[in-house]
């Protein structure tokens, strides 16, 4: 996510600036900037890359002294990273500058609007449309129009405005994206997040979606979204430094699984449109097109590799599309039968997985149309694929990938609804089922994230547990193979998944009394099959933990412990049964003092082969 630092007050702003904007490195950015109102005039300076290029480009020009600014490091989601992209973006005449942190979903008819009165932009984002916007609404007061542009802006912002008309003055504004204002004296402070703030205040107040607040060094006035105020009880943050990073989260993984239904929300933003409108145009293909695809091949690693055997059966199940999938490492060396016109896609959160890259580039080789889905705006894969569709799930900083897999998955789904709709196999009703369906995951997240009790209870008792197996059928196996990755990485905990059926096939001898077994059966047409399964591992003496749906009362008769979700369709099944698994994995690592954000032998991105 971007990241957010204005100050107000008796001082200069830009070592303010530049001291917040590095204390919020650790979110993860592609560029930087900063504006000070200076003199009658905004002075600006962007820099693409690390804050030490924004800082050596300050350095080589006059200092700036005004004691009112915004500053901003980039996470890009709408444009690559460049020093045009950057933020903070201004308006026409150079008067008004804003910094934001989220996604303008309607900023393209915003965009249109504002061109079609005269408006010129710089940039490929979506953010500046915003200064443009508050261009058109000024009418002498900052406060005024940013509210009225905030009720235009459709999707997520956390924004901060500042003009050359009102030295001394921020505003902010919140819907989706958090935003933090920091009580001073004689000063005040605005950050997307405490760890900006921490060292010069400890008192904050966290703004609420809707709320509008006016910083000016000797006052901050919080309004609601009708312009009424809105008093807030001041909040002390008593965390230290590498805490606040963290969002009070005591693990980068946690903080991410947690900001799952805000990933899902923001990749799904402007791509489900009402009714049965999938906005997908980045998969270039039109009904000719997509009749005319006759094979898809998936390559991948780990966690990104999982996600895409979720998306090998939503392809073929929904568009009915022949599909093979490969681990990346292996992919290359099996010889692949591709045909021009073949449809390539590679999953990678990075990007940058070499052997997730040279399969692309070994598609590529033989005439495929590659496909990149991934979450790093820029990166290696994204350059060398023909067409890319992001993830926006923002960093993702621990090495345990949690919201980057969800976010994939989700978009595999989208992939798979709109090409199963060009090729005639969704029809209108059933579109809008699953629509409905997947507009309802982000909120349905929230609600599993509460099974984190539960499973923190169970993870307590595996401190010295040596084994444990993951079995599931259709999407559970693969579901079922991510869980057993996600518990071995963090906890080392040795776990294995394998396909139900396949149990008494030899693994079942592994299975003693005592042994924890993993069911997953949140596929109603599979489940009869599972309970099946799960007596057949009951009678060896395994202590087994059902991840069924809600309402599915009779598998408490057999299983241990039982941990439910809400009941969407099969197929959107995944996104919402992968949370509990990362959080058992998350537990059971606490539990035994694990790394758990840097686990051994392990790195964030493998960019060896
Ligand atoms: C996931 O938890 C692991 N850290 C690892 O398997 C990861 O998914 C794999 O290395 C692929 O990374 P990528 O998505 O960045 O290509």
């Amino acid at each position: 996510m971007c990241g957010i630092v204005g100050y107000v007050g008796r001082y200069a702003a830009l070592p303010v600036l530049l001291d917040g904007l590095r204390r919020l490195e650790y979110r993860g950015y592609d560029s930087a900037g900063v504006a000070v109102v200076e003199d009658g005039r905004l002075a600006l300076t962007w820099a693409e890359g690390k804050l030490d290029r924004l800082e050596a480009k300050l350095e080589a020009q006059p200092r700036f002294e005004g004691t009112t600014g915004i500053g901003h490091t980039r996470w890009a989601t709408h444009g690559p990273p460049s020093e045009t992209n950057a933020h903070p973006h201004v308006d026409c005449l150079g008067k008004l500058a804003v910094v934001h942190n989220g996604i303008i979903e309607n900023y393209l008819a915003l965009k249109e609007q504002l061109a079609a009165k005269g408006h010129r932009f710089r940039s490929e984002t979506d953010t500046e449309v915003i200064p443009h916007l508050l261009e058109e609404a000024y009418d002498g007061s900052l406060e005024a129009a940013v509210r009225e542009v905030a009720g235009l802006l459709q999707g997520s912002f956390a924004m901060a405005a500042t003009s050359v008309h009102e030295p001394g003055t921020i505003v902010g504004a919140r819907k989706g994206s958090p935003l933090v204002v920091g009580l001073g004296r004689g000063e005040n402070y605005l950050a997307s997040d405490i760890p900006a703030i921490l060292t010069r205040t400890r008192d904050t107040i966290i703004l609420e979606d809707g709320e509008i607040v006016v910083l000016t060094p000797d006052e901050v006035r919080v309004l609601d979204r009708e312009g009424r105020p809105a008093p807030k009880e001041p909040f002390r943050v008593h965390w230290d430094p590498d805490r606040a990073e963290r969002g009070g989260y005591p693990h980068f993984m946690l903080k991410e699984i947690h900001e799952q239904p805000r990933a899902l929300a923001d990749t799904l933003a402007g791509r489900t449109g009402p009714g049965t409108r999938i906005e997908l145009d980045e998969l270039r293909f039109d009904a000719t097109g997509a009749r005319a695809l006759d094979r898809v091949f998936i390559t991948a690693c780990g966690t990104a590799y999982h996600a895409g055997l979720v998306g090998k059966h939503l392809l073929e199940g929904l568009a009915r599309l022949r599909v093979e999938i490969d681990v990346a490492s292996e992919f290359r060396y099996r010889d692949p039968v591709i045909c021009p016109g073949d449809l390539a896609i590679v999953v990678s959160q990075s990007g940058e997985t070499a052997d997730t890259l040279e399969a692309l580039r070994e598609c590529r080789r033989r005439g495929a149309r590659t496909l990149a889905i991934t979450n790093v705006v820029g990166n290696s894969i994204s350059r060398e694929a023909d067409t890319v569709i992001y993830t926006r799930a923002g960093p993702e900083i621990a090495v345990a990938s949690t919201k980057a897999y969800t976010t994939q998955i989700l978009v595999l789904t989208l992939i798979a609804l709109k090409l199963g709709e060009l090729r005639g196999h969704v029809s209108a009703r059933q579109l809008s089922h699953y629509l409905r369906g997947l507009n309802a995951l982000p909120r349905l997240a929230e609600n599993v994230l509460q099974t984190s009790g539960q499973l923190a209870d169970l993870a307590r008792n595996w401190t010295a547990l040596e084994d444990v197996f993951f079995i599931g059928r259709g999407l559970d196996h693969a579901l079922a193979l991510e869980g057993q990755l996600k518990l071995k990485e963090i906890s080392y905990i040795h776990a294995e998944a394998y396909p139900a059926g396949e149990l008494k096939h030899g693994t079942l001898a592994l299975i003693v009394p005592g042994v924890p077994v993993i069911a997953l059966v949140t596929q109603p047409e599979l489940r009869d099959k599972m309970m099946s399964n799960i007596t057949e591992v009951k009678a060896r003496g395994a202590t087994v933990i059902g991840l069924a749906l809600e309402g599915d009362d009779d598998i408490t008769r057999h299983a241990d412990h039982l941990v439910t979700l809400p009941r969407v369709d099969g197929l959107l099944t995944p996104v919402l049964a992968a949370i509990p698994l990362q959080l058992l994995a998350y537990h059971a690592a606490v539990a035994r003092g694990c790394d758990v954000d840097q686990p051994r032998n392990l790195a964030k991105s493998v960019t060896v082969e």
